[in-house]
Formats: C-alpha cells, sequence, structure tokens
C-alpha cells in the first residue's frame, strides 16, 4: 500500500477501509511519509467528507497510535467531560469536585490554552505549588484515594493527532467534521473513561459559530463515540459572551472557588450543574438529570463540594488555603475599573476578540513555548441585556502595566456592542444531542 494510492482514491470521493485508514494514521504518528501527502490527505478529507464508518475507523487507528490508559484499577463508571474550547469557561473547575463529592470518580486529563480559549492546566497552574504532571500511577492512585484528579496528559496519548493537527492549521484543513470528530475522539478514548458528557460551544467564540453546523459536529461526536463502545451525551451551549464574569487564569480559579463557596451563582454555574449533572447520570448516580442537579446543589451548599476542591490542590501539591482565602492567588500590580461611559443595553460580544484582549495581557500564548502571566485577565461586569447608565461597572483590567491596562481597555470596549433597544439575554444551552436525537432549547 502506498499513501499515494490512498490519495486517489480520496480524491475521487471513495471511501477508504480500515487497512487504508490505519495506514494514514501510522504514517502520520511515525512521520514516515512526508508532510505533503499527509497535508494532501488532509486537504482531501475536508473536500470529499468521510461515512461515519470511516471517520470511527480514523478516531480508533488514532486512539491506538499512542498509549490508551488504562482506569480499570478505579472502581466505579469514570465519566469523563471535554468542551470544544470557550472564553472564561471554567467549568472543570467547578464540577470535577461536585461530581466527585457525590460519589462518581473524574479522572480527568485535561489541556492547555489554544488561540483565544483558556485551558484548565494553566488556570490549575496558577495555584501556588500545584503540579499537573503526575505519573499514571499518582493519577490513579489520587482518584482511588480522593476521588478526583485533574492533570496534563500522563503518556503519549493518539502522537498521530498531534502531528495532523499541526498540519491542519497551516493548510486550512480545521474545519472537517471528520478531521475534528477524529481529533477530540481520539484523545478522549485514549484517556481511558467509560462515558463521555460532550460541551460544543456555539457563538462568537466558538469552533463552528452557528448553530446548525454545531449541532452537525455534535450528532457526529455522538455517533462516532457511541460506535466506539463509550455511552456519550452533548449539549450545545453559548459562547456568544464569555461564560464566567473573570477572564484569566488566577482569575478563573477564583471565580470557581467563589461559586463553590457559594459567594457567586450566574451563568457558570448553571452550565458547570447542568453538564455535571448529565456526568452523574452517566455514571448511575442518579435515575433523572433533575435529580443529579439537586445532588450537585446539595454538595455545593453543604461546602463538601469546596472540601473536595481543597483536598485535590492538596493532593497534586498545591497550597489549599485558597480554597479559604481567594488573596493567596497570585495578583497583578494595577487592577483598574472602568466603566460603561454611555447609557443603553448590552447587545452582542466578539467573545473571540474578548479572549484575544486577556491572550494579549499575557493571559494565554501565541506560541506553544511561550510563559504565561496568571495573575492577568479581566472581570466583565455586564451581561448580553443588560441595561447600563454612564456609570455602570463596566470591566475590572488586571494587568502588568498601565500601559497593557489601556491597550485591554480599548480592545474590550471594542468587542461590546450596546444598542438603544432592549435586547434578549443569551441563552446558555441550545440542544442536547444524544444517541437517540436532538432535543432544542432554543
Ligand atoms: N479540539 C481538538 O482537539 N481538535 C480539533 O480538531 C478541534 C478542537
Ligand atoms: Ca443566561
Amino acid at each position: 500500500m502506498t499513501m499515494l494510492e490512498i490519495l486517489e482514491k480520496k480524491k475521487l470521493g471513495k471511501a477508504l477501509n480500515r487497512e487504508e485508514i490505519c495506514f494514514f494514521a501510522r504514517s502520520a504518528a511515525e512521520k514516515s511519509v512526508p508532510d505533503y501527502q499527509l497535508a494532501a490527505m488532509l486537504m482531501a478529507i475536508r473536500l470529499q467528507g468521510m461515512t461515519d464508518e470511516e471517520t470511527a475507523e480514523l478516531t480508533m487507528a488514532m486512539r491506538d497510535s499512542g498509549h490508551v490508559a488504562d482506569l480499570r484499577s478505579i472502581p466505579g463508571v469514570k465519566v469523563d467531560k471535554h468542551s470544544t474550547g470557550g472564553v472564561g469557561d471554567t467549568t472543570t473547575l467547578v464540577l470535577a469536585p461536585l461530581v466527585a463529592a457525590c460519589g462518581a470518580p473524574v479522572a480527568k486529563m485535561s489541556g492547555r490554552g489554544l488561540g483565544h480559549t483558556g485551558g484548565t492546566l494553566d488556570k490549575m497552574e496558577s495555584i501556588p505549588g500545584l503540579r499537573v504532571g503526575l505519573t499514571e500511577e499518582e493519577f490513579l492512585r489520587q482518584v482511588r484515594e480522593i476521588g478526583v484528579a485533574v492533570v496534563g496528559q500522563t503518556g503519549s496519548l493518539a502522537p498521530a493527532d498531534k502531528v495532523l493537527y499541526a498540519l491542519r492549521d497551516v493548510t486550512s484543513t480545521v474545519d472537517s467534521i471528520p478531521l475534528i470528530v477524529s481529533s477530540i475522539l481520539s484523545k478522549k478514548l485514549a484517556a481511558g473513561s467509560d462515558a463521555i458528557v460532550l460541551d460544543v460551544k456555539t457563538g462568537s467564540g466558538a469552533i463552528m459559530r452557528d448553530l446548525d453546523s454545531s449541532i452537525r459536529l455534535a450528532e457526529n461526536l455522538v455517533r462516532v463515540a457511541t460506535l466506539a463502545g463509550k455511552p456519550t451525551v452533548a449539549l450545545i451551549s453559548g459562547m456568544d459572551q464569555p461564560l464566567g464574569t473573570h477572564v484569566g487564569n488566577a482569575l478563573e480559579v477564583r471565580e470557581a472557588i467563589d461559586i463553590l463557596s457559594g459567594r457567586t451563582k450566574g451563568d457558570l454555574k448553571e452550565v458547570s450543574l447542568t453538564l455535571g449533572g448529565y456526568m452523574l447520570l452517566l455514571a448511575g448516580k442518579a435515575k433523572t438529570h433533575g435529580e443529579a442537579v439537586a445532588m450537585l446543589e446539595e454538595a455545593l451548599e453543604s461546602g463538601a463540594g469546596l472540601k473536595k476542591l481543597a483536598q485535590m490542590i492538596a493532593a497534586q501539591g498545591g497550597d489549599p488555603r485558597v480554597c479559604e482565602d481567594v488573596d493567596l492567588l497570585p495578583q497583578a500590580p494595577v487592577q483598574k475599573q472602568i466603566f460603561c461611559a454611555r447609557s443603553g443595553y448590552v447587545s452582542k460580544m466578539d467573545t473571540a476578540a474578548l479572549g484575544m484582549a486577556a491572550q494579549s495581557m499575557g493571559a494565554g500564548r501565541l506560541r506553544a513555548e511561550d510563559p504565561i502571566d496568571f495573575s492577568v485577565g479581566f472581570v466583565l461586569q455586564v451581561r448580553i441585556g443588560d441595561r447600563v447608565t454612564p456609570d455602570t461597572p463596566f470591566c475590572v483590567l488586571h494587568a502588568r502595566t498601565e500601559e497593557d491596562a489601556n491597550r485591554a481597555e480599548a480592545a474590550i470596549r471594542k468587542a461590546v456592542c450596546f444598542s438603544e433597544q432592549p435586547c434578549e439575554r443569551a441563552k446558555n444551552f441550545l440542544a442536547l444531542v444524544t444517541k437517540d436525537g436532538i432535543t432544542r432549547m432554543d
């Protein structure tokens, strides 16, 4: 078999068989064929598409290109959660301790920030002393002992994806449903959980910006994960504004702790409880989603969730006192309150631009090797639909210098639109996708 033969076949829109797909995935992982042939194949897939069976074969071949974690030594049903990436989206730090406090083990491998979106590992590392680089042995032991661990990959998971993702980024082939599905699910399947809850973002800060393509992506993810033997549900959630009010690494940890302490409510809390509810449901800990959410609310009100977060932080070498005193988290030297400076209603936000504003303050990376400043970012004090006057608080900037604060202020003001007419609030959830079909919530 040669790459040229497979390329010829996909170019003409024919379905590839298992051997051909395995050859392609192996060639990518081993870099045993030149990049130009891999890139040509990616473009052929982007233009000709793949059947569900081909996508499932590609997903499994990519999963098997590296280490597959074995979580069988942890008793119970292990449910993973994955988000396609957002801004101010700290659901993992809220729901992982709550779900664990309700008795379902959470063995989670998370990622770093990418482009305008934040990453759980970077946020966690803003906690003084905390380690995300556990060995597989340490990771499994921690979940057996305290029920929860959130870490970086414990082995080389899906190396084929690493190669293909980098090529997609530079060949205009990111927006291909079979390529997104195989990329996300190869890593999720290699991480070893028994069931998966997917949070597929839609809107101005999401990989798929319109609802129909987000639903199509969710359907494909659910179909392929189900074919691979993992019960999976997907929620489509709105990214027309940052999910939480806080954007930036230590700031987002602060908001998660504020929610677990019962001091803060809002969309981040609602989305975390809804996603966590589906995790408990798939773990068999509740009979209905309503019952599952009530369990999580109880764990929040009793303080069991916050206590679980403190245990997890301590187990990973971090300072658990941040759960009692959020001022122990890194703080930026410049903090500046700005106001709306006009009357009207908040009508629209460019979420990706808001994420980039935080990134350019130092909260994210432009290149993989860039360092991060954990302390910087902003707290956005308005939501879509809010009525404002000139002296309504708009945003608190947390910056390294006055100059950085001023630059971020300009970018944030440009990314938030106002109108004279009242505007509807943004919805948190737009659809639920299961193996049985789609339920629209819009
Ligand atoms: N996230 C991934 O891991 N892969 C994609 O292709 C898109 C989002
Ligand atoms: Ca809302």
